[in-house]
């Protein structure tokens, strides 16, 4: 197995394993590592059924099924751990999967619950090569880099995670529309958050649309939340993947935030998601 990192702020390509095949413990012990060190790695090339892609995802802890989508359906009943990203519709013209052809905008996921997921595991089996690219941004080096007035300003505070809306802004089904932010619906978080077991930490923003920072007129929680955005999302912390079909992106969700580009409506792309159960609420 060789790991060659991206050269930008986290990601890896990983070379020279077959993930639809049983992996022994010290593979996976290797790929926890790079993980660890990269936070969102890459292998190209991997031709994985859905229960394969179960079998890998189960090497790094109890799966987390989707959250609501607007559609209201699962998209793989067979396998409903597994969520289906994609613009394309079925014969009676229904979404087989989630989020569209789109811009999805920056984002960690499900971060809107108590627990969120701890990472998600992306599997791509249809691709329009050249468009709907991922970036990932390394929300450690972000917060280490938070000039001394911003961390004051955001010591012991917590956000809103909007849980109405999915990252492309389409109304999840069984939830209204609200245009005050401090009646958002979703979990509060703390705006930095500490890994419990090595103290490490990093910017916790989950997404930016219809957060509020509880204790802020709204105006000046829109400006907090700005100055931070406009920090985390620096070309220097983040880098982009260009995707093939068979692609496979393990990201961890709680270090980092992610978008995607929108990509034309008539091409086909289809990604199959697995998540890992986070292990506790987030803390301070
Ligand atoms: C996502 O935000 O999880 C989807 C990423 C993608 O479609 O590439």
């Amino acid at each position: 197995m060789k790991v060659v990192p991206s050269g930008a702020a986290l990601g890896a390509e990983v070379q020279g394993v077959d993930l639809a095949a049983p992996l022994d413990s010290a593979t996976v012990e290797q790929i926890k590592a790079a993980w660890d060190a990269h936070l969102v790695l890459v292998f190209r090339g991997q031709q994985m059924s859905d229960p394969d892609l179960l079998a890998f995802s189960r090497n790094f802890g109890e799966l987390d099924p989707p959250g609501p989508n607007p559609y209201g359906v699962t998209f793989l009943p067979e396998f409903p751990e597994i969520n289906v990203i994609s613009n394309v519709k079925d014969a009676e013209n229904r979404p087989i999967g989630n989020l569209g052809a789109g811009e999805a905008v920056w984002h960690a996921d499900m971060t809107y619950i108590e627990t969120p997921p701890k990472a998600a595991i992306l599997h791509a089996l249809e691709i329009p090569v050249g468009q709907g690219d991922t970036y990932f941004a390394n929300m450690v080096a972000a917060y280490e880099d938070l000039p001394a007035d911003l961390k004051a300003a955001i010591e012991g505070r917590s956000a809103i995670h909007d849980a109405a809306h999915n990252s492309a802004g389409m109304l999840r089904k069984g939830y209204e529309e609200i245009s005050d932010p401090r009646q958002t619906p979703g979990a509060h978080h703390p705006l930095v958050r500490q890994d419990p077991a090595t103290g490490r930490r990093a910017l916790f923003l989950g997404r930016r649309p219809h957060a509020y920072v509880p204790g802020l007129e709204p105006a000046e929680s829109d400006a907090l939340l700005d100055r931070l955005w406009a920090h985390a999302t620096q070309p220097k912390y983040t880098w982009a993947h260009q995707w093939r079909p068979g692609d496979l992106l393990m990201w961890q969700n709680l270090w980092i935030l992610h978008r995607r580009d929108g990509f034309e409506e008539t091409a086909r792309r289809i990604l199959h998601r697995t998540q890992i159960k986070g292990d506790e609420a987030i803390v301070a």
